[in-house]
């Protein structure tokens, strides 16, 4: 087999066989087949796509592209949670303490960013020292004694999607059903939690811009992971402006820790209990939904959440005394207002804009080798439906310099619309796929 007649063959709309489909993987896997290859037959599923077969293919091809973690032994009812991608989505942060804390065992595998959306391994690395290239033992002990990990994927788990993801975060080639689900999917097959909830981002600040793209990417995901024996389901949450207030990798984690102490923003609250409390009835540990929303409020309320996090935090070599005084992570030097021109109420905060800002200002990346900047991003000051008077400050750039700091405020100037009439506040979760 060659590459160049896969690339030929699904750039012409044709299906790719099975075997085909494991070829391609293999080689990318081993090198044979070199990344402007993989880059150029990404962009041909991007433009002619693939069927629920050939998705399905690419998934456990990738799954099986590195060690497939069996946790029967001593996690067998462990749980995962996995975002479709979005702008400020710290919900990872918040959500895996507080899982932990009612007693579910977390085997988390994440992302760097991609694209314009933030990644909770690039977050994580905002806390000095925190690792997240775990050895499978390490993984094995951090699940036995504080009953959660967060991960990266390590050179032998979903190597394929490791690869892939960091080509595709830099050709054009990440908004995509089908590779978005072998991706997700892959990384959530190959660490072995048995109960998986997925979030799937729809809005401005989303892959998926429309309720039946959201809708179509989780279905396909269930059908997948319900296929290799999972239980698995799907929220389809708002991204039309970003989660929090936060974007940027050390403001989020500060956020992420005001919130497990109980101080945090509305909507990131409400997603980490909508998406936990499914989680927890998947996993049998709820009877139904608002039993399982009662104990992971619980868990916010009586700092025990707070306090699995920085179980976490310590497990994978990450400084405690960072994450006790937040005020101590990164901070940039650069600190500069968006004013808002009129007064009225905040009618559209475009999150796509503030993602591809927020990246451009150092907190995500251009090229695969770029360097992250942890304490860029921006502050929103009012979120949508929210009042401003002229003069007022809608949100807070923070930059390395001055040079980028004023290249983003003048983008993010037309990011931002206010209405001189009343707005009512976005919706904030849609519907479940299960
Ligand atoms: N998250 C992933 O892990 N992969 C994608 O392709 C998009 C979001």
């Amino acid at each position: 087999m060659r590459a160049v007649d896969l690339i030929i063959k699904k750039r012409n709309g044709a299906q790719l066989s099975t075997e085909e489909i494991q070829w391609l993987i293999k080689g990318y896997t081993d090198g044979s087949v070199p990344d402007y290859q993989m880059a150029a037959w990404a962009m041909a599923v991007v433009l002619k796509g693939m069927d629920d077969r050939e998705t399905t293919d690419l998934t456990l091809a990738m799954a099986a592209s590195g060690d497939q973690l069996d946790l029967s032994d001593f996690a067998p009812a462990a749980v995962d949670k996995h975002s479709t991608g979005g702008v400020g989505d710290k919900t990872s942060l918040v959500l895996g303490p507080m899982l932990a804390a009612v007693g579910l065992q977390v085997a988390k595998m994440s992302g760097r960013g991609l694209g314009f959306s933030g990644g909770t391994l690039d977050k994580l690395e905002a806390i000095p020292n925190m690792r997240i290239d775990l050895s499978e033992a390490e993984f094995r002990h951090a699940m036995r004694d504080i009953g959660m990990v967060i991960m990266g994927q390590t050179a032998d788990l979903a190597p394929a999607d490791k690869k892939l993801y960091a080509l595709r975060d830099v050709t054009g080639t990440v908004e995509c059903i089908p590779l978005i689900a072998a991706s997700i999917m892959s990384k959530k097959l190959a660490a072995g939690a048995k109960s998986i909830v997925l979030d799937v981002k729809v809005g401005a600040g989303a892959f998926m811009k429309t309720l039946d793209q959201a809708r179509d990417l989780a279905q396909t995901m269930v059908r997948i992971g319900q296929l290799s024996g999972r239980n698995v389901a799907a929220i389809l949450s708002s991204m039309e402006q970003p989660l929090g207030l936060t974007i940027g990798n050390a403001l989020e984690v500060r956020e992420a820790i005001e919130t497990l102490q109980g101080h945090g923003p509305s909507d990131l609250i409400e997603v980490c209990l909508t998406l936990g409390s499914h989680l927890l009835v998947l996993a049998g540990k709820a009877q139904n939904l608002d039993a399982a929303r009662q104990q992971l409020q619980a868990t916010l309320d009586n700092g025990q959440a707070w306090a699995k996090f920085r179980e976490f935090v310590a497990q994978q070599g990450g400084d405690l005394a960072a994450v006790d005084q937040p005020e101590s992570l990164p901070i940039a030097p650069i600190q500069i207002d968006l004013l808002a021109e009129s007064s009225g109420f905040v009618q559209r905060i475009d999150a796509e804009t503030c993602g591809i800002v927020a990246t451009e200002l150092g907190a995500g990346r251009a090229r695969k080798e770029d360097a992250i900047d942890p304490a860029v991003g921006l502050v929103l000051k009012r979120k949508v439906g929210e009042p401003v008077q002229a003069g007022e400050a809608l949100l807070t750039v923070h930059a390395a310099n001055n040079e980028r700091a004023e290249i983003a405020l003048a983008a993010l100037k037309s990011a931002i619309s206010i209405s001189p009439a009343a707005v009512e506040a976005l919706p904030l979760v849609f519907e479940s796929v299960a």
